[in-house]
Formats: structure tokens, sequence, C-alpha cells
């Protein structure tokens, strides 16, 4: 959904993360372009829940970690490089080579380790039990020509992105869920807008810097993340940096996003189970090229995505509980307004529900109580009566809200999907927070809705594939 921006405002704030060279330079205001410290650390969780560090660093080599009180060697993941121009979501004329100066490094975490830094700065380390999950999403700020689209970055009221992350990592979160769409700023901010001037823009790594990694820093310090892929990360957009710097697997040739002809294998990847202790489990879907206008049999998307709910099914059998996280929600619903008066709906994400349903007209495994998605700019539950997992969107971090007000019980013409029967259903549009999942028994969750600043917006309860929240219309 591309949802219209808001109101200009000629309130400006400073950003929550200042570069010690921004504050030299004597600028009250400036966009948040450089990296936060001489490194950027970070760990992300892959298949089977390992650990994985992350160093980026302008040195010429990889730092040792400690872990443990003992050195442990960084593999170079991806060289510094400046990748040739290539076709993109934008004319040609509006993009440019994605330039990556910095090297990527990164080493798998032993199992069990109790302390691991890097250069005096801590990395957090998995639990093997998490009962504190926050879930952000669609985080990043718009700059997009094509629609003209240009969200105020500078503005910390506008894009809140690092007031967002700051409370989620005040919350202190376990493990951090990011359901995809990090990166936003595609084109040049246009000139004389002084919203987002002097901003980056492309594919290299000065925007995820400005989109991600400076915002985000507290919130990368304070848990390991389970990073979900969103078509914001499709290899036509930021594929390259999805898969230098997020994707938990190996970095592999002709899966790099660097070659259009390769986009058949960079698009898709399979999923994969992180464990959550408790016989409970995380699903990590990459439905980063899936389109809500949907596949016909047969085509490249429909396979690969008929491919991953067979892989989907058999990790689903491992455990009882399973959350599975895509960023396009399969059971969600949007809407926006037509000229004249009446609700367009939009519903769950139809190149899914077809290639899903076409191996199980339920759309998911059985054993798949809730899906947590983004995609959608605003916070929303459904739980169903017709046997459906509950579905939750919590695509409300950063990236500018969608503004349509949405009912407190659904019509008939807006069910998300063919066969689904809404029980319940609760959403908050035009408001930025995350979501906190709090364990609290045997397919039991407790979920917190939070605002930018932390304030509890709302409250539900996920029992099996049921869930109910406290308010169905958040103001
Ligand atoms: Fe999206």
């Amino acid at each position: 959904m591309e949802p219209p921006l808001p109101t200009p405002s000629k309130l400006r704030a400073l950003p929550a993360v200042v570069s010690p060279l921004v504050l030299l330079a004597g600028c009250a205001v400036q966009p948040l372009t450089m990296p936060p410290a001489d490194i950027t650390a970070y760990v992300v969780l892959g298949e089977q829940g390992v650990a994985i560090a992350r160093v980026i660093t302008a040195a010429a080599t990889c730092p040792a970690l400690t872990v443990d009180g003992q050195p442990l060697a960084m593999t170079v993941r991806a060289l510094p490089a400046t990748l040739p121009q290539r076709p993109t979501a934008s004319k040609p004329e509006d993009s440019k080579p994605s330039v990556f100066p910095q090297l990527t490094c990164e080493a798998t975490l032993p199992a069990g380790a109790v302390a691991a830094s890097v250069q005096g700065q801590a990395l957090p380390l998995p639990r093997a039990a998490p009962q504190r999950i926050a879930i952000l999403g669609d985080s990043g700020c718009r700059m997009k020509k094509k629609d003209n689209e240009f969200q105020e970055c500078n503005d910390l009221q506008r894009f809140p992105f690092a007031t967002v992350a700051a409370a989620a990592a005040a919350w202190k979160p376990d493990l951090v869920v990011h359901v995809g769409d990090y990166h936003y700023r595609e084109n040049a901010c246009p000139e004389g807008n002084a919203g987002c001037a002097g901003s980056p823009w492309g594919y290299g790594w000065d925007t995820w810097v400005a989109d991600l990694f400076a915002p985000a820093a507290p919130l990368l310090k304070a848990a390991p993340w389970v990073v979900v892929r969103g078509n914001h990360e499709s290899c036509e957009r930021a594929g390259q940096g999805w898969w230098r710097l997020l994707d938990p697997r190996p970095l592999l040739p002709g899966r790099d996003c660097n070659a259009k002809a390769d986009d058949s294998n960079g698009d898709y990847s399979d999923p994969y189970a992180v464990p959550l202790g408790g016989d409970a489990q995380l699903l990590v879907i990459d439905t980063a090229a899936t389109t809500w206008k949907g596949f016909k049999p047969g085509t490249t998307g429909y396979e690969k995505y008929r491919d991953t709910y067979r892989k989907l099914d058999a990790l689903s059998q491992h455990t009882t509980w399973n959350i599975g996280l895509t960023h396009h929600p399969i059971l969600g619903v949007g809407a926006e307004i037509k000229p004249n008066g009446d609700y367009d709906w939009h519903k769950g994400d139809l190149g899914l529900q077809q290639s899903f349903g076409s191996l199980n007209p339920r759309l998911l495994p059985d054993q798949v109580q809730t899906m947590l998605s983004g995609h959608v700019h605003l916070w929303q539950q459904l739980s169903f009566s017709s046997g459906h997992p509950s579905q939750f969107v919590a695509g409300f971090s950063g990236s500018a809200e969608d503004t349509v007000p949405l009912p407190a019980v659904l019509p008939p013409q807006a069910m998300p999907a063919p066969g689904v029967t809404v029980e319940h259903f609760s959403s908050w549009i035009d408001g930025f927070g995350f979501m906190g999942l709090e364990r609290s028994g045997p397919g039991d969750w407790n979920v917190t809705v939070f605002d930018r600043h932390g304030q509890i917006k709302n409250r539900c309860k996920i029992s099996g594939r049921r869930s109910v929240c406290d308010v169905a219309q958040v103001k």
C-alpha cells in the first residue's frame, strides 16, 4: 500500500542519534547520514536460531570478536565495492551505482556464549527461550519520485524511527523482529525540499545508515534481530544491501542481486525456523517478490512460493506453536478512499493466497497459530472463527502512515481472503510505534501495542489461533 504523506510541518527536532561530525559542523538539523560509531556491529539470527555477528568497518581487515574471554576471528562476507548501476524500480536517470565503501565481516557465535564483544562494544546474545519480543516494521523514510512522495526525513516528528527504536530498546526485549521494508530512500530529494534536503539516496551504504543503522542503533545493541525481507529489499530495489548486510545466510554469487539476469535467484530464498523454546518457533518467510496483483499458474513467482509453502509446511511440523513472519500480510486488510468516497479495500496478498492456496485452501499449515506482517502502514489484528491463524500487522515504525480510518467491524466485502470469517478486528491508523509479544503460556502470548514513546495504546491476548484485543479502534 502506498500511503498518502502527512501534511508538512514546520516543526523540527534534533535526531536522537547525532554523529560527532554533525555536531562539529554546528548544524542543529541534519539528516542521519553518518554511522553512529567507527564500526557498526549487530547480531542476526539465522536457520535454527544460529547467532551471526556482523561488523561493518572502514578498516582493511575484519576485527576479532571476544567471546567468553577468547578471541574469535571474523571472516569477510563482502569486500568494499561500487556495484555498477543495474536496472531498478526507478528510471535509469533516477538510479545510480550502489556504493558500499566498507567491509562486511561476520562470525557465527557459539551456542551458549555468555558474553561477546568487538572493539569494546558488547554484542547482544540470544536467549534460549525469549520472553519479550519487540516487533516493528516499515521503518525507512520514503523518498520516491514516481509517486512524488517525499517524507520529511529531517524531522523527527515526521520520520520518528529513531524515537520508536529507542522506545523499543528501553522496553528491554530479548529479541527483535523486523517484519521488513527497512530501506525507502530510493530517489534524490527534489531541489528546494527542506524536509529531505541533504539525504542520501539510492541503494548504497549511506542510505542504509540513514534509514536503519543510525536510527536503530540502540535497538541493534539491545537484542539480536530476526530480519524479515520486504518488497523494498527485492533485487530491483535495496536487494544488494539486503544480501550484504542483513540476510543471515551466505552471500552467494548470483544471489546477490547485482545482475538483473540473476533476479529469479536473488529475489527468493527458503523459509527457515528460529526456535523460541517452549514448543514454539518463528518461521521466517521471504516474500520480497510477491504481488497483490496475483500470479498466473506456472509463472516464476507462483512456483517459487508453492515451493516456499511446501518447505514451510515441513518446518511447521517440528513444533506445536508456529509464528509465521511474512512481510506481506496474507490475511490482512487495508483501505483507500476512492474519489466518490467509497472504500477501496486492499485484501490479503493475492500472490501468496494463490500460490499457498493452490496447495492448501486454508492458506497456511495447521500448526501456524499467528502471522506477523508489515507492508500496510498501520497496526492491525485479526482473529478468525474460520480456523485461520490470527494475523497481526506491525508496519508502523517510521514510514509515512496510512490515514484512511478502518471500521470497528469489517464489512463482508472486506474479508481478507475467500473462505475466512473475521471474529475480532482491531486497528490503529496514523500512529507510529512497535508491538510487544510476551510469553504467557504454551501457545499463549500477551500483545502490547506501544506508541513511539513507549506508551501503551492497546493490549491483546493470543491463545492458539485465536486472539482478541481490548480496543477495536485505537485513537
Ligand atoms: Fe512493503
